[in-house]
């Protein structure tokens, strides 16, 4: 190109602005048997999945960041840690880690809902991981354990008749393949724009400023 065409590309917003997106599509996708499930390709190296037995609210805000900062998930930048707590440590809901070469890879965060509904609000690699093949088995692994709710985690819960999730055009381009070659198919689809919070920061304070000895009543308060 000319050097006389050359024009600074526009400024985007500063650290810590809302940006508005002019025009961001969400989809909901479900599947309604568990025999739509379509396997991928095994990873070229193991890859594990463990339930989380003791839920945390610090390793799923850590995980929600690493894994969603770069694809804009920033729904959660409100939720104080109490907030997490009261969502992770819920009996509905199943946290699970997945581990390749020694290293966390992703996770996946499952609730069951009433009435036989399993939604997956969240599927994601840890940066590291993106693009090398292990994308498709996270998620059919994901979705063999959501389908398996009531026997594997939330037991008591019942079967799931159905297992859905909500993707977007702000999540990884092949976050919407990967999901039709699973077997998913788009239930529901809107357009318009949305007002994303600055994903480089994660505003979430420690419940308690670890400089400042705490006295017994509010060591209590920590365990209730
Ligand atoms: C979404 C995510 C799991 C996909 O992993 P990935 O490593 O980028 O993707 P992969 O290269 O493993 O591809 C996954 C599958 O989609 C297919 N795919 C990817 N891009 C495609 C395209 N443009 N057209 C057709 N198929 C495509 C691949 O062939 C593969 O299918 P297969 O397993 O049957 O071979 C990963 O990008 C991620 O976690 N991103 C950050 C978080 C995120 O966006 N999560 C989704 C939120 S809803």
């Amino acid at each position: 190109m000319p050097e006389g065409d050359w024009a600074p590309p526009p400024a985007g917003p500063g650290p810590g602005e809302v940006m508005e997106v002019p025009s961001v599509t969400e989809w909901a996708m479900e599947m309604l048997d568990v025999a739509d499930l379509r396997p991928s390709p095994l990873p070229g190296v193991e890859m594990t999945f463990t339930l989380a037995g003791v839920p945390s609210a610090d390793v799923s805000r850590a995980l929600y960041a690493a894994v969603g900062a770069p694809v804009c998930w920033t729904d959660r930048f409100t939720w104080t840690h109490g907030d997490w707590r009261a969502w992770v440590e819920r009996p509905e809901l199943s946290t699970w880690i997945a581990m390749a070469e020694g290293t966390i890879a992703g996770f996946f965060e499952l609730e069951a809902q009433p009435g036989g509904d399993t939604e997956i609000h969240l599927v994601g690699l840890t940066p590291a991981f993106v693009g090398r093949g292990y994308g498709g088995y996270l998620v059919e692994q994901c979705v063999r354990r959501a389908w398996q709710r009531g026997e594997l985690w939330a037991t008591g819960s019942g079967p799931a008749t159905r297992v859905w999730l909500r993707t977007s055009t702000l999540d990884h381009p092949s976050a919407m393949a990967n999901y039709r070659r699973r077997g998913f198919k788009v239930a529901a689809e809107t357009t318009g724009p949305k007002r994303v919070p600055d994903p480089r920061l994660a505003p979430w304070p420690l419940p308690h400023d670890p400089r400042v000895a705490r006295r017994p009543a509010e060591e209590e308060e920590l365990i209730s």
